[in-house]
């Protein structure tokens, strides 16, 4: 029995780290049903396909692929034009309103399709799983996602320090009373 103790403490603990999961690839399968993105006729918003919303909106809902998508923003350049959501040649990402709508299918429609005024298409660029990275983090930017995973905006360019960001603090030379 005493033998047996530190494994079943193992496997407890194991069961009971409940992380996010961590996919780096979507399986090819999914990620062709993802595809079939069904926007309303004015390109406008519309369905995400039904597989997204069974797997529990994958992209959105994972720091990983935030991650990923703010990667590559940077990479593809989209800061040329909209900067660090500022805006400049293009419109402005941060100020929440947004000309074609806030939502995943609009956002993946965008990267995909491109925007008659002025937004290139990046079909030819990315694959359609950093398409989905790439729109979701763009919803973190419009503060359009409550993330459950981190919002991934730069230190420098929150409202506030993050804790380890704040002014340090003398050292206690004693405890501190109770
Ligand atoms: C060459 C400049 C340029 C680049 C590069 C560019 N955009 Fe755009 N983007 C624009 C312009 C201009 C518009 C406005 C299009 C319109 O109104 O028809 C736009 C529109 C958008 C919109 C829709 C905004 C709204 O109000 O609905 C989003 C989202 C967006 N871009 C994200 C991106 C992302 C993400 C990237 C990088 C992958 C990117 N853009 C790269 C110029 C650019």
């Amino acid at each position: 029995m005493r033998a047996l103790a530190p494994a079943v403490l193992a496997a407890l603990a194991f069961a009971g780290c409940q992380r996010e999961t961590r996919d780096f690839r979507t399986d090819p399968p999914v990620l062709a049903a993802l595809d079939d993105v069904a926007p309303l006729p004015n390109r406008i918003g519309g369905a995400p396909p039904d597989v997204y919303v069974a797997l529990g909106q994958p992209y959105q809902a994972n720091a990983y692929a935030l991650s990923e998508g703010k990667r590559l923003y940077d990479g593809m350049n989209c800061k040329g034009c909209h900067a660090d959501g500022g805006g400049g040649t293009g419109p402005a990402l941060l100020d929440g309103w947004w000309r074609y709508g806030p939502d995943i299918v609009s956002l993946y429609v965008t990267l995909r399709d491109g925007r008659p005024r002025g937004m290139p298409s990046y079909a030819d660029k990315l694959n359609s799983e950093q398409l989905w990275q790439v729109a979701a983090y763009v919803q973190t930017i419009g503060s359009y996602r409550a993330a459950t995973a981190a919002t991934s905006r730069n230190d420098q360019m929150q409202s506030r320090p993050s804790e380890n960001r704040g002014p340090a603090r003398a050292p206690l030379t004693e405890p501190p009373s109770r």
